[in-house]
C-alpha cells in the first residue's frame, strides 16, 4: 500500500491530499449544520416573513405554512412575491399565504406597509426581519439613506417598532433578526458614519448593517421582556442564495467553485429562523445571537450595551420615529 502510495506522482499525491481536506470540511459541516428538531403546529399564529420571495425567506415561509401558520409575505416585487406564494401554497397545502408589498428603501413604504398590517391583523406573533442585500456602490434612497444600510438595518428598525404594538398585544410573541457572523468583521462602529456620511466601504457597511441588528436585539430585548415579547438574532450560516447576485466577477468566479461545496441550501440556513420562531425551548430565551440552532458568541463589541443604546437612540433619528410610534 504504501508503496503504491509513494509510486504515485506528487501532483497526484497533492490532489489526493486536497480531496481529503475537502471531505473532512464537507463532513464537519454536515455534521455540525443546526437543524430545527420543534414538530410544534403555529395554527391560529401568525407570522410575517420579510424578503420572503427567495432564499432563506422562502423556506422559512414555507416551514412556518406547513406548520398551518397564517404566513404574511413582506416582499418588495409583487411578481416575485406571486410565484413564491403560488409555491409555498402548493407545498404547504396551506391557503392562509397572504402577500404584502414593503419596500425597506422607503421609510413611506414601511410606515404603508405596518398601517395596512395594524388595520387588517388582530395579531402578530412573529416578525422574521429577514430581508437583506450587499451592494457594491454608495446609492442613497429616496430618504437620503444608504440603500445596503437602509435595507438591513434603518427599514426593519421602524418596522419593528410600528409592529411592537401589536406584537405585545399578542404576546407571547417573538421578534427575531436575520443578522450574519459578518457583524464581527468590523472592530468599531462610528456612529457618525451610520449613513456613511464620512467614508464608504461596501463590505464596512455590510458589516455594519448586521452589527446593527445584534446591537438592536441586545438593547430591545430588556425593554420589551416584561410583555412576553422576546427579540433574538441570528447567523444563517452561508447560504446557497441570491445575496451574492452584485458581487464582483472574480467573487462570483471563487464563489462558483465553493457555494456547491461549502454553503447550506436555503432549506438548511433557514433551520435557525425556524428554531426561533417555533421551538419551546426558546420561548423565554431573549437578546441572544444564534447559529445552528444554538447560543453562539458575538463580537466584543456587539455586547457593548452603552454603544447598543446610542445606535438605537440614532436609529430613531434616522428614521424619523415619532413620539406615538415608540412602544415602550
Ligand atoms: N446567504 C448567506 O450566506 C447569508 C449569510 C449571512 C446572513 N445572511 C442574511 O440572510 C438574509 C436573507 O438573505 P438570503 O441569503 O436569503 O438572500 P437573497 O436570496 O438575496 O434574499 C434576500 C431577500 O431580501 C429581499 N430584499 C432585499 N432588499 C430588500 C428591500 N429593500 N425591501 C424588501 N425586500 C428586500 C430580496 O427581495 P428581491 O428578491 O426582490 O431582491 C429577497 O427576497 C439577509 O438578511 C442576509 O444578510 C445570508
Amino acid at each position: 500500500m504504501l508503496n503504491s502510495v509513494c509510486s504515485l506522482s506528487i501532483m497526484t499525491q497533492i490532489g489526493l491530499l486536497i480531496l481529503v481536506v475537502l471531505g473532512v470540511i464537507k463532513a464537519y459541516l454536515i455534521l455540525t449544520t443546526g437543524v430545527c428538531t420543534s414538530t410544534k403546529k403555529l395554527t391560529g399564529k401568525t407570522v410575517i416573513i420579510t424578503g420572503a420571495n427567495t432564499g432563506i425567506g422562502k423556506e422559512t415561509a414555507l416551514d412556518l405554512a406547513k406548520r398551518g401558520a397564517r404566513v404574511i409575505l413582506a416582499c418588495r416585487d409583487p411578481k416575485k412575491a406571486a410565484i413564491a406564494k403560488e409555491d409555498i401554497i402548493r407545498e404547504s397545502r396551506n391557503k392562509n399565504v397572504f402577500i404584502r408589498q414593503l419596500d425597506l428603501t422607503s421609510l413611506k413604504s414601511v410606515r404603508k406597509f405596518a398601517a395596512d398590517i395594524l388595520k387588517s391583523e388582530l395579531r402578530l406573533d412573529v416578525l422574521i426581519n429577514n430581508a437583506g442585500c450587499a451592494t457594491i456602490e454608495k446609492k442613497l434612497t429616496e430618504d437620503g439613506l444608504e440603500v445596503q444600510m437602509q435595507s438591513n438595518h434603518f427599514g426593519h428598525f421602524l418596522l419593528t417598532n410600528l409592529l411592537l404594538g401589536l406584537l405585545k398585544k399578542s404576546a407571547p410573541s417573538r421578534i427575531i433578526f436575520v443578522s450574519s457572523m459578518a457583524h464581527s468583521q468590523t472592530n468599531t462602529l462610528d456612529l457618525n458614519n451610520l449613513n456613511s456620511e464620512l467614508s464608504y466601504n461596501t463590505g464596512t457597511v455590510y458589516f455594519y448593517s448586521k452589527l446593527c441588528q445584534v446591537l438592536c436585539t441586545r438593547h430591545l430585548a430588556p425593554l420589551v421582556i416584561k410583555s412576553g415579547v422576546t427579540v433574538n438574532c441570528l447567523h444563517p450560516g452561508a447560504v446557497k442564495t441570491e445575496i451574492f447576485r452584485n458581487a464582483p466577477t472574480w467573487f462570483q468566479m471563487v464563489a462558483a467553485v465553493c457555494i456547491p461545496l461549502f454553503f447550506k441550501s436555503a432549506k438548511e440556513g433557514a433551520q435557525t429562523s425556524i428554531h426561533l420562531a417555533v421551538a419551546d425551548e426558546v420561548a423565554n430565551v431573549t437578546g441572544e445571537y444564534f447559529s445552528d440552532c444554538k447560543i453562539a458568541k458575538t463580537s466584543k463589541l456587539a455586547k457593548d450595551l452603552e454603544l447598543a443604546k446610542k445606535l438605537w437612540e440614532v436609529s430613531e433619528t434616522f428614521v424619523k420615529l415619532k413620539p406615538e410610534e415608540r412602544h415602550f
